[in-house]
This record gives structure tokens, C-alpha cells and sequence, in this order.
């Protein structure tokens, strides 16, 4: 769009990979964006700080901010980058936080700023949080559903508007407050739906209900929507989980139960143990026996792990002893819990049981009718409700899933 970016970084191997054209991680599309940029000279990468404060009119703070032991975010990253701004911007700058931080975080950067200019420099501090999926950041952030722009000063809600004047959405202009308390009500009620579906699944498991039909049934109704309604393993990443604790510390410590949502992280807590019960209901007991895992990512299209569900499942089955194979199409992680395998026969081969763990599309397409003779017994353990019951059925296997009935 027309706008000269500086990336700043401290980690010089990512600022070198970057420069040289290299995704560090794996997110669709965004390595040829990144190509196309760096012919035009559009963007550069840096581990200067001072030149890209001082070359640049408009400072997003696009650090992170993991998860303290006590629940509440980190804040260690965002004031170190504030205070490394006030020592260096020279002229009027609009630093804009873009990373999920909790309700004060503008006026805590906004006093950090302050406190290390050595003279006084005027600036203005703005909210403005991001809503992107790994997996989908693109499509995500060049087509937002809204862009929330929390601020005080109508100069900087200007150039944050003409920043965004090509994308064609809602804007919502607010407090920064606000803007901060909208991303983690955002995330928690997202995390809030799936929790539901989840605890809603062991119901239907009960009842031989299928949960994917009260999703689609519910869905339609546009009160409702169709999204976020999918029950499985559990949600993971770096966001639901960590945002969902963020945002329970910020209410107990203004002594406020927000006991909703306090139930939704502890259904997401206990999921994937509830299905691997399942597989200790069906197949007795797990010592030694050879279980494949299919997927390690903590959703489709990243090759991100943290927090993901499947690692609790392979931690489960490592607790039982079990000889646990993996696969997954881009995570390459190494475990003394697992042995990882290339292709998806030699990670079914021998094995007792298969465990979906994520969404991609690969192991919906899955040839099953090749796979079955590889294994010891036909057992498919579906935590995402890829597979047609169905079909999978009609080919021999048992089939168990999150109520896909
Ligand atoms: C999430 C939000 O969706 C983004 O809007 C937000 O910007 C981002 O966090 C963030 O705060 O940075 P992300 O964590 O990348 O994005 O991934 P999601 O697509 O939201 O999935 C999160 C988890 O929920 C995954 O484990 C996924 O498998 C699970 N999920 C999602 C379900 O179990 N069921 C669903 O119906 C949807």
C-alpha cells in the first residue's frame, strides 16, 4: 500500500533470514509476500533499534506477551521497547501497541515513553490489536473484519486511518481501554464457543447425538454463526490459552468471577484427557502398545506446537508407556516421548491405534483402505472429526471420535 516498513528485531538470525528473503516459519503465502516486498524495497529488516525509531513516523510494538506462572501477561518485552523508543525518537511518533496486552498497557507505555526521554519529544500511544489466525494471517489481516483504534488524540487516529484507508471494514474507534479489553473478549469468547461444543460433545457422546449437526443446526442461525463451533481435542496456540488466563487474572484482581469463563479453560484443560480415555476404555491396558499420532501442529496450516493438544496426547500415552509414533506434514520436533516418521505408512505401520491430533487437510484425504493392512487392528481415534463415519466404518475399521455419529 504504498508504506516503507522497517522490521526491527533483536535476534539478528531472524533479521538476517528475514533480509534475505527467508520465512523463519511456516505461514501460507506470507514467503512470496515477503520476496515481492524486498525487490520493491518496500520493506527492510533491521537490529538497529535507534535508526528504525528514529527513520520512522509510525511504531507498532509487535512483541511478545507470554503467559507469568501467576496467569497475567508478561509485560517485560513491551516495556523494554518503550523505554528504548523514549530514549530514542527524535520527532512526533505514533506507537501504536498491536501486541494482545492487558487493559492499562497503553498508559503504562505512554508513562515508560515519558520517563526515558531525555527531552521532552511529543508522541501519542494507540491501541490497536490484531485479530489474524496463524494459518491465515494474510487473507486475515488484509481482509480484517474490523480494525478497533483505541486513542485519545484525533491526530493519531488519523494517520492510523489513512494507515488503513485501503481496507474496507468496519473501523471502530474507541478508548484504548477498550481496543485493549475488545482482543481478549474477542479470544475468550471464541475460546468460550468451542469450550461449549466441547463439553457439549461428551453429552452427545452419550446420547449417540452428533455434535457436528447441532454445530451446523445451531450455526445457521445468525445470532449464532457457523464459526468456532467445532468440537475436538481442545483449543491450543499462543493465544486462546494465554489470553483466556490473562483476562481471568485481570478480573480476579479486580475482584470480579468470571466464572464462565474459569469453567471454559478448565473443559479445555480436561479434553484431550476425556478422548484419551476412550482409547484406555477401548483398548484396556496401554502399556507397550504402538499408537500413531497423526499431527503435532496445535491446528492445520502452522507448524507452531505450543500449547498445541497433541502434545498432551503424546505426553499421555508416554506416561503409559506406550511406543508412540508421529507424523506431521511440517512440525519437525524432537521428543524423547515419540519418534517422528516421514510418511504416514511407516507411522501407522505396526501401530494398535491411530490418533488424529490436527486438522490438516492431508489426513482428510487419507487413503484408509491402504492403511488398515499396516496396522496391528483397524482402530481410528478421529480427536478432530475429520473422517466419514460412514466410510471408515464400511472399510473395517472402529472408529472413535468426539460424538461423530
Ligand atoms: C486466534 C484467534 O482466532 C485470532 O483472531 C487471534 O488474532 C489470534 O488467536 C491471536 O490472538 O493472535 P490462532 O490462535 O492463530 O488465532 O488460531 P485459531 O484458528 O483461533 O485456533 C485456535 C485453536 O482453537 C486451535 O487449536 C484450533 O484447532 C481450535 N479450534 C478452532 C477448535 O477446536 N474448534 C474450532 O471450531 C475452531
Amino acid at each position: 500500500m504504498g508504506h516503507k516498513v522497517t522490521g526491527l528485531d533483536l535476534d539478528e538470525r531472524k533479521v538476517n533470514s528475514l533480509q534475505s528473503g527467508k520465512l523463519h516459519f511456516y505461514e501460507p503465502g506470507l514467503n512470496d509476500l515477503l520476496l515481492k516486498h524486498l525487490n520493491l524495497e518496500n520493506i527492510t529488516f533491521t537490529t538497529d533499534t535507534q535508526k528504525a525509531i528514529k527513520e520512522n513516523d509510525v511504531i507498532f510494538l509487535c512483541v511478545g506477551t507470554p503467559q507469568s506462572p501467576n496467569g497475567s501477561a508478561d509485560l517485560q518485552y513491551v516495556k523494554n521497547a518503550a523505554s528504548s523508543i523514549g530514549s530514542f525518537m527524535n520527532q512526533y511518533k505514533v506507537v501504536v501497541n498491536k501486541s494482545t496486552v492487558p487493559v492499562g498497557t497503553a498508559e503504562l507505555v505512554s508513562n515508560i515513553i515519558k520517563e526515558n526521554q531525555p527531552s521532552e519529544v511529543p508522541f501519542d500511544v494507540v491501541s490497536n490489536p490484531e485479530f489474524l489466525r496463524e494459518g491465515s494471517a494474510l487473507k486475515d489481516a488484509l481482509h480484517p473484519d474490523r480494525v478497533v483504534i483505541g486513542s485519545t488524540s484525533k491526530k493519531a487516529t488519523l494517520i492510523m486511518k489513512e494507515l488503513y484507508k485501503e481496507v474496507t471494514c468496519p473501523i471502530i474507534e474507541t478508548n484504548p481501554k477498550s481496543a485493549e479489553l475488545i482482543k481478549y473478549a474477542a479470544n475468550s469468547f471464541l475460546a468460550l464457543k468451542i469450550s461449549f461444543m466441547n463439553e457439549l460433545a461428551r453429552l452427545c457422546d452419550e446420547l449417540e447425538i452428533n455434535i457436528n449437526d447441532v454445530s451446523k443446526g445451531i450455526g445457521l442461525d445468525h445470532r449464532i454463526g457457523p464459526h468456532f463451533l467445532q468440537a475436538g481435542i481442545g483449543y491450543g496456540g499462543s493465544c486462546f490459552p494465554k489470553d483466556v488466563q490473562a483476562l481471568l487474572h485481570t478480573s480476579r484482581k479486580n475482584g470480579i468471577n468470571l466464572s464462565i469463563l474459569e469453567r471454559a479453560s478448565e473443559v479445555n484443560r480436561t479434553q484431550a484427557t476425556y478422548f484419551m480415555e476412550k482409547l484406555t476404555n477401548t483398548v484396556g491396558d496401554l502399556n507397550g502398545k504402538t499408537i500413531a499420532v497423526l499431527g503435532l501442529a496445535f491446528k492445520a496450516n502452522t507448524d507452531d506446537t505450543r500449547e498445541s493438544p497433541s502434545l498432551t496426547v503424546v505426553d499421555y500415552l508416554a506416561k503409559h508407556n506406550c511406543n508412540v509414533k508421529v507424523h506431521d506434514p511440517v512440525v519437525r520436533l524432537q521428543s524423547s516421548a515419540y519418534i517422528q516418521y516421514s510418511t504416514i505408512e511407516e507411522t501407522v505401520a505396526d501401530a494398535d491405534a491411530i490418533i488424529i491430533c490436527t486438522d490438516w487437510d492431508e489426513y482428510r484425504n487419507i487413503q484408509w483402505h491402504k492403511l488398515k493392512d499396516l496396522m496391528k487392528q483397524p482402530l481410528l481415534f478421529d480427536g478432530r472429526n475429520l473422517i466419514n463415519r460412514d466410510d471408515i466404518i464400511g472399510l473395517g475399521y472402529h472408529y472413535i471420535s468426539i460424538a461423530n455419529f
